[in-house]
């Protein structure tokens, strides 16, 4: 067991973590079981244990949940009930894709609506991407509408134009701005038209593929500019390079000053290792990290960031499907009392108090 939770400690994706270092070495996070941080120099890298595994507090290592402390068991997950009433905004970004269709199954066993941030490119066929599962993104983004979630733009190619990756995922703001909008919005409304959609449901599509962004590799945030309220903030260190990072910020800024598009970043995310696009942790541990959104944009609403692909058929714990995770994370929250939205309504959206 060392020898492999050693092997994984060193090969986790690390990256620079808000964490006060009081000396060298791995510490786990107080509130959060799948996180650990390691010091050196006193900066703080933070990764989170392989899937299936949490923190040990006493060995200070990642280790079988049943030797930890952790209170990550299914059965003390089923009797918690959220403290204060909380809004919960499930997004899944870069779809439709792999793992659409067991994503889009879950949410209908559950009746819970949520925010697809897709990109169009995916109706398209190329060396990577073949004709039936082309077909299949077709048809996964016809039900997204049809059983009432919302779709939004996460850009027509996930800035893949510029690059495969974070790495100067934005060049030239002028045509960057153009892969939103309009261009991701086009074959969507085609293919919903084509579909047989009515005229209020396409104007609705319409509506909320061309004022709802969330930039690509980028956690930037422009909601509600015209009132009181407004959120507006950049993770510049959350893409490098950083100068990358600065250009989204820029197109960030003219979506929504002369646009007048709401930009949606991130509270909280189901970390996913983008190598293999696994989930890192399985439902339980993800449905104890949830809290009530204090530490928000907005109070008492916590916009969670996935991705679809993360849902595709695959072992991930040896036991539980990711698609099993995911629903065994729906019912913990469904029952714990989280309320579900999406996100054309976030701004008005006051988290209510149940009537038991
Ligand atoms: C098409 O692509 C999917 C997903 O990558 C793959 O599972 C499937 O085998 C491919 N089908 C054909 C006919 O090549
Ligand atoms: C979408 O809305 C824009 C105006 O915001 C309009 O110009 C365009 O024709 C609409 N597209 C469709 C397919 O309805
Ligand atoms: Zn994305």
């Amino acid at each position: 067991m060392v020898d492999i939770v050693l092997l994984f400690l060193t090969l986790a994706g690390q990256v620079r973590a808000k964490f006060t270092c009081k000396s060298d070495g791995h510490f786990g996070d107080e509130n959060d079981c799948t996180k650990f941080y390691h010091c050196a120099n006193g900066r703080a890298m933070g990764g989170f244990c392989p899937a299936g595994l949490l923190w040990n507090q006493a060995t200070q290592q990642c280790d079988w949940p049943s030797m930890t402390d952790c209170d990550f068991t299914i059965e003390k997950a089923k009797q918690l009930q959220v403290e204060s009433p909380t809004i919960l905004y499930l997004t899944f970004d870069d779809g439709p894709n792999l793992g659409t269709t067991e994503l889009l199954d879950a949410l209908k066993a559950h009746n819970i609506r949520a925010t697809f941030f897709i990109n169009d490119d995916n109706l398209e066929i190329t060396e990577k991407r073949n004709e039936t599962q082309v077909l299949e993104n077709a048809n996964n983004l016809v039900r997204i509408v049809a059983e009432g979630h919302m779709v939004a733009d996460h850009s027509y190619d996930h800035m893949k134009h510029n690059s495969d990756g974070p790495k100067d995922a934005y060049q030239d703001i002028s045509n960057d701005i153009s892969y939103f909008g309009p261009r991701n919005a086009a074959p969507a409304l085609y293919l919903l038209k084509k579909a047989g959609f009515e005229e209020a449901t396409i104007n609705f599509v319409n509506y909320t593929l061309n004022y709802f962004v969330r930039m690509p590799y980028s956690n930037n945030w422009r909601v509600g500019l015209d009132n009181g309220r407004a959120i507006s903030a950049d993770c510049l260190e959350c893409t490098v390079p950083a100068s990358s990072s600065r250009k989204a910020v820029k197109i960030a800024d003219v979506l929504a000053k002369e646009y007048g598009v709401q930009v949606f970043g991130w509270d909280m995310e189901w970390s996913m290792n983008f190598n293999t696009n696994r989930i890192k942790y399985g439902g339980t541990p993800m449905f104890m990290r949830l809290g009530t959104g204090a530490h928000s944009k907005q109070k008492g609403k916590i916009v969670l960031l996935c991705h679809d692909i993360a849902f595709r058929p695959h072992e991930i714990t040896g036991s539980l499907s990711a698609q099993e995770e995911l629903l065994e994370f729906l019912d913990l929250a469904k029952n714990a009392g989280y309320q579900f939205k999406t996100l054309d309504t976030y701004y008005m959206d006051e988290p209510q108090t149940q009537s038991v």
